[in-house]
């Protein structure tokens, strides 16, 4: 997302440096292992990759899947450049009627639309995405992740001033969508109206599950058995489970928060200041925590959502951990178990690892794979990271009364032990990691990627400095780490290196060099593997496009061979957008990603919504749309051979 979270409150202020400061016996080990030192950080050198013993390369691959397109080049035009051969179209803008039967109010391009009608409509800002087949790769559902709301362009008189209102319009815009589309003559189109078609939001309800669940810390007033929770906020990336539903992380929702002028030690810990990006609290007594402090410990969690059943209640999976939830990715282990990985976007947070206590249920018995699996994800163990210096790493359980989650640590119980899932990641001493974003496991190699999407205050003064997974201070540019699990996904340790540290050799400072083999890009954050085996990065780097980042123009999707880590740009994007969410129908000829927030940035007042940009309509009285697209090879090849 466009808000700047590099400036954003580093809220971890715990000590557990513990393997984060190298050692100097340390530093030598890890240095022979194929990595240099350079002016005052360490980076990898450009053959870390090649040179690695423990990469899916020596697994007998062979050379990795290949990329048959031809690059295109860096640039800065407010339009969505794809590579020759290539035909990209605009599916699904913000403010479209998703398509209930009965109340398809259109688009107004002044933003004139009421919050009623938004709540109907394409929210705003789409992130996460996955395609669910009805009809194999030609008919099916997208659901989605609606991020945040730009609120200079929600409103035709911008956000200079607000009203309930503008609340409630912002409160719709955000959440979860369902759609239906179809591939018809003419291309992919949306079907309207459909049963499927659903907006979840900010105040549609959702049920907790989990061991915090009822938990007292869970309770307001208006929800006095701490059971459901209005709304899901901050939905940023996503994964589809094996059973067939989605996994939506609620990220940012730390900043819909308003505090007392001191906040707790809890709300510090978690970011939620007097201070916030949006005035909801002003109209909406929930989002302030003077008068609802146990509403914050109700968001920050996974929700699992089934997009099969437009009736089906999302549910808030708490025994995967409270975090900025940027995601939740799954593996399955030799035994059946679902195995959740999950980062906290935010400078010096953790990445965590689900483990279910039971195995996945097939469908059957009258019960859909999603109903058979109603409450897999209640049950197990939550995990959290850290990496060592050598190359290896461990799982450090989250588990009440184990090490030192105890009552005198503050921890009563399990359920506190997962709504304070950082302070208590913190005692265990996991590692803080350069702003953990996406993740993807390799379906061939069983390695799991991660992206680090930049940390400009690591090796700050008074911050954390470098350490062997985070290994550049200043740290503008970001890096993708993977790991492969001892034994299956279940396992307690892992191998780790990196796949690539993101940068433009042009850069004069060594840091924002990078050591990438092929086209240059920063800001790695969404990444997914298609069905050949291609990782998809997409990125979201400076959308000023400026100093450090002026040759690398607009954000972009490239496509990397992890084998032997090739990387060629396949996109760019319309101005001040970044790249997100990758999809495909199950034949791999038709990939869906969502361009969000083009124009960030532009007037608060409204006074010229186009600015910055105006794609995707270039209406003259319009505004900048987030959207999903459409991109296939015209003569309907696979894409990206
Ligand atoms: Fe919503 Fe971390 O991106
Ligand atoms: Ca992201
Ligand atoms: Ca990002």
């Amino acid at each position: 997302m466009a808000k700047n979270f590099s400036e954003m409150e580093d809220s971890n202020r715990s000590s557990n440096p513990s393997i984060h400061d190298l050692s100097d016996p340390e530093r030598r080990l890890w240095l022979r292992g194929g990595l240099g030192l350079s002016l005052g950080g360490m980076l990898a050198s450009a053959g870390a990759l090649g040179g690695c013993a423990n990469g899916p390369e020596g697994a007998g691959r062979g050379p990795g899947p290949v990329l048959g397109f031809a690059p295109v080049r860096a640039s800065v035009g407010d339009r969505v450049v794809v590579p020759e051969g290539y035909t990209v179209r605009v599916l699904a803008p913000w403010g479209e009627p998703v398509g209930i039967a009965g109340q398809m109010p259109a688009f107004k391009f002044d933003a004139s639309n009421s919050a009623e009608e938004q709540a109907v409509q394409m929210g705003m800002h789409h992130d996460g995405i996955h395609y669910y087949a009805l009809e194999g790769s030609q008919r099916g559902l997208l659901c989605l992740n609606q991020e945040y709301t730009d609120d200079a362009l929600l409103h035709t008189d911008g956000q200079a001033t607000w009203t309930l209102d503008k609340v409630k319009k912002a409160q719709a815009a955000h959440g979860i969508t369902v759609i239906e589309i179809e591939q018809r003559p003419d291309g992919w189109q949306m079907v309207r109206p459909s049963r499927y078609a659903r907006r979840i939001t900010a105040t549609t309800p959702c049920s907790i599950g989990g061991p915090a669940a009822g938990h007292v810390l869970m309770r307001t007033n208006a929800d006095p058995a701490g059971e459901t929770v209005l709304g899901t906020i901050a939905n940023c990336a996503s994964g589809k489970t094996p059973w067939g539903t989605y996994l939506s992380g609620e990220e940012n929702w730390a900043n819909y928060f308003t505090a007392a002028d001191v906040p707790t030690a809890h709300e510090r810990r978690w970011g939620i200041n007097k201070a916030t990006w949006y005035r909801w609290p002003e109209f909406d007594p929930r989002f302030d925590t003077v008068r609802n402090p146990n509403e914050p410990n109700r968001f920050g969690w996974v929700v699992e959502v089934d997009p099969m059943d437009p009736n089906s209640t999302p549910v808030k999976r708490t025994a995967l951990g409270r975090a900025a939830h940027e995601g939740a990715w799954v593996a399955v282990t030799q035994d059946k178990r679902a195995v959740v990985y999950s980062g906290e976007d935010a400078v010096f947070e953790y990445i965590y690892k689900f483990v279910s206590r039971d195995a996945i249920q097939p469908a059957g018995k009258g019960k859909t794979a999603a109903q058979a699996n109603a409450t897999l994800l209640d049950h197990g163990t939550l995990y959290v990271a850290q990496f060592d210096a050598q190359g290896s790493g461990r799982w450090l359980p989250l588990v009440h009364g184990t090490g030192p989650l105890t009552p005198a640590n503050g921890f009563t119980d399990q359920g506190e032990v997962l709504i304070k899932a950082r302070q208590a990641a913190d005692l265990l001493g996991a590692t803080k990691m350069d702003r953990p974003e996406w993740l993807a496991i390799d379906p061939q190699s069983g390695w799991v990627y991660c992206t680090l999407t930049n940390n400009s205050q690591r090796g700050t003064p008074g911050k954390p400095g470098v350490d062997a997974a985070n290994p550049r201070v200043q740290n503008t540019m970001g890096q993708i780490i993977r790991w492969k699990e001892t034994g299956d996904f279940s396992g307690l340790t892992f191998q780790w290196n990196h796949l690539l540290l993101a940068g433009d050799p042009a850069n004069e400072r060594a840091e924002a060099k990078g050591n990438i083999k092929g086209d240059s890009f920063a800001g790695p954050d969404t990444i997914a593997f298609d069905g050949r085996g291609v990782l998809w990065i997409g990125t979201d780097h400076s959308a000023n496009s400026q100093g450090e980042f002026a040759r690398l123009g607009h954000n972009q999707l490239l496509a990397c061979n992890p084998v032997s880590g090739e990387v060629r740009r396949f996109l760019v994007g319309p101005a001040k957008a970044e790249i997100t969410g990758a999809t495909w129908t199950p034949d791999g000829r038709t990939m869906f990603i969502n361009i969000q927030h083009p124009g960030s940035g532009s007037p608060r007042n409204g006074s010229n919504p186009r600015q910055f940009s105006n794609w995707p309509d270039f209406h003259p009285t319009g505004r900048p749309r987030s959207s999903t697209v459409v991109i296939r090879r015209n003569d309907g090849g696979v894409i990206g051979t």
